[in-house]
């Protein structure tokens, strides 16, 4: 048995942030901004707006593509960085506005990577048989943690949500999921305040701290792994893959994972350019928009994969 991706789903914020936008923000140009990252712009949570908000309206969008009803669903799998509430968690805020209640309902805190692990954790459900309409989330409000004065990190992250439902299948579906972390990292990419350490006052101290270039290199190493060990863990070739479905950070990182696997970036979806950023958001949203444009085809092979704050990340080989 197999959990398939029954149907796909994603939101963005109305409001567009520009790099021209950035210009006027802080010390940065457009063209660094493209050459260094691929992003022209990203969007923005309205004022009052949520994670969960985000998270409801991909969820719904993916209900809707799987043919499926929101009471249908009984799990979900909700991953974020940036949750409404300490608690209830954004899953189970997202189960009360589905109305689907009973079922388990959970948040996973891994960063970028929440949404491959959260992934991972309903397939390993679904195919045992303990969940037959599961809902995975990525949602982020990143806008709301980042230093709006700080340029090493506001011209890269941004909002937005994406989803999937999964489905048991007896032919195909997601064919194996990689799990990582190394707490080494913890220093490399973090939002240093929490419940249990306390929210200081300053400002500083709530928003994203990055040393990017560092970040950048285990990326680029990990992920190349990452991508391998799928490969090899399914016997099968690079050339078998009909798309990559990456992370969203960097134009550049993607592009480095693409040599690693010699794919043509035709066979790349690429949204860093639209979206920047979403973190856990990133995969799904990505993956919705090659399902919705009609590149990703039914019975192609693809690869998702995620790197982020920890360090965490994972990929996930999928038969859609
Ligand atoms: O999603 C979770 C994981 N996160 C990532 O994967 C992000 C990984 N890191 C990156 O994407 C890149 O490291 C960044 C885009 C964050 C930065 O790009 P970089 O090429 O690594 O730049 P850098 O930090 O090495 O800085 C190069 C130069 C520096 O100036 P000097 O010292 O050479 O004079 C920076 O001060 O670029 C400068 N710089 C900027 N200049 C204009 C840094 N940020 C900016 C900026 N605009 N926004």
């Amino acid at each position: 048995m197999y959990s398939r991706i029954a149907g796909t789903g994603s939101y963005l914020p109305e409001k567009i942030l520009t790099n021209f936008d950035l210009e006027r923000m802080v010390n940065t140009t457009d063209e660094w901004i493209r050459d260094r990252t691929g992003i022209e712009r990203r969007h923005i949570a309205a004022d009052g707006q949520t994670t969960v908000d985000l998270g409801e309206q991909a969820a719904r969008r993916a209900i809707e593509a799987a043919g499926v009803r929101p009471g249908d669903i009984d799990f979900i799998a909700f991953g974020t960085t940036t949750p409404d509430l300490v608690f209830p968690n954004c899953g189970v805020l997202l189960q009360e506005r589905l109305g689907c209640r009973g079922g388990p309902a959970f948040s996973v805190e891994t960063a970028c990577a929440g949404f491959v692990y959260a992934l991972a954790i309903a397939d390993k459900f679904v195919k045992a048989g303990e969940a037959r309409c599961a809902l995975v989330v990525g949602a982020e409000t990143l806008s709301r943690i980042t230093d709006w004065t700080d340029r090493s990190t506001a011209v890269i992250f941004a909002d937005g949500a994406g989803a999937v439902v999964l489905q048991p299948d007896p032919q195909a579906g997601i064919l194996s999921t990689h799990l990582h972390a190394d707490g080494a990292y913890k220093d490399m990419l973090y939002c240093g305040t929490g419940v249990s350490k306390g929210f200081p006052d300053a400002k500083p101290y709530m928003t994203v701290k990055m040393v990017g270039s560092e970040v950048f290199k285990v990326a680029v190493l990990n992920l190349g792994k990452a991508v391998e060990e799928a490969l090899t863990a399914q016997g099968l070739d690079k050339s078998a893959l009909d798309w990559l479905v990456p992370h969203q950070a960097n134009i550049r990182i993607i592009q480095a994972t693409a040599r690693r696997l010699n794919m043509p970036l035709e066979r790349i979806i690429v949204t860093v350019q639209d979206h920047g950023n979403t973190s856990a958001a990133s995969v799904p949203l990505a993956l919705d928009v090659g399902v919705r444009d009609g590149r990703i085809k039914r019975g192609e092979l693809l690869l998702l994969e995620a790197f982020g704050g920890g360090f965490t990340w994972g990929s996930a080989l999928v038969r859609y």
